[in-house]
């Protein structure tokens, strides 16, 4: 098994400080913390419609982080732009729609601009990830595009544990009609796609495409997707700064930590 990376997402700090439009907490405070962790990478979401990171977080951690930094981003040129400015390690390559209350689906590779998008940031020495649904035509335009790796979007598998798991549910918009499924079908389908995030993941590796997989995963979700043997990497945020709100943010990422290293081992 190859070593798991965590890239911890540190929007949610920012949600916090932009739901009063002050300074604190200010997520240049949580740079130090992930590095002392034990985290392996920074992760922020530079949204167009800039609901959290501000262009001025992007330019203060890409000058403090001691970790490498992950930006994920709209295919929109303003931002990538002020990315190839900046060069962070990686950007990753997202689907946003205004309206969403977060990334709720796979990048749609078949989109013309992006092969120029791919080709800036590979120009600017930046590595390039793409946000997809587990499906083979993704991960082969993204290859064929030139993306260094995917990143498997783990949001359906993510939703359907929470459907199997957890009771009176039927007020969370998120799990549309799931509460109504029962119990079986739900298990068939979190089967079902589990087995495509692992069939994505050997496909993608075949390809040569590094493999990265996130969102919604937590400490109880994640060891499936931790025991998928392509997988180099995790991207994990809302659970974490969750959490932190009551064992704070180093013992937040330690339990993912551990959840990882069990899962790695079990
Ligand atoms: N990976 C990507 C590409 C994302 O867009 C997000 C959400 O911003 C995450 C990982 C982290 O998801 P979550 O906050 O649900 O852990």
């Amino acid at each position: 098994m190859q070593k798991l990376d965590l890239g911890v997402n540190i929007d949610h700090i920012a949600t916090l400080r932009q739901a009063r439009q002050i300074t604190q907490p200010d997520p240049i405070q949580a740079l130090s913390i992930l590095k002392q962790a034990g985290a392996n990478q920074v992760t922020i979401h530079l949204r167009e419609d800039r609901r959290h990171i501000q262009d001025y977080d992007v330019l203060n951690i890409l000058k403090h982080s001691s970790l490498p930094v992950n930006i994920e981003c709209a295919n929109s040129p303003e931002i990538i732009d002020l990315i190839c400015a900046k060069r962070p390690f990686k950007a990753t390559l997202v689907p946003e729609k205004r309206e969403e209350v977060t990334t709720e689906g796979g990048l749609d590779m078949r989109n013309p601009a992006l092969n120029l998008t791919i080709a800036k940031l590979k120009k600017s020495n930046i590595k390039v990830a793409t946000f997809i649904n587990p499906d083979e035509n993704s991960i082969e335009l993204s290859k064929a595009l030139g993306a260094d790796g995917i990143e498997l979007h783990t949001g359906t598998y993510a939703n359907l544990y929470l459907a199997l798991n957890e009771q009176n549910l039927s007020h969370l918009n998120l799990l549309k009609n799931l509460h109504h499924t029962d119990k079986k079908t739900l298990e068939k389908m979190l089967q079902d796609e589990l087995d495509s995030l692992k069939n994505a993941a050997k496909f993608a590796k075949s390809l040569d495409l590094e493999v990265y997989a996130g969102h919604g995963l937590d400490a109880r979700n994640l060891a499936p997707i931790a025991k998928i043997p392509e997988i180099s990497e995790l991207n994990i945020g809302h659970s974490i700064i969750a959490r932190s709100i009551f064992i704070g943010l180093k013992d937040a990422i330690k339990e993912i930590l551990d959840s990882i290293q069990k899962a790695q081992k079990g």
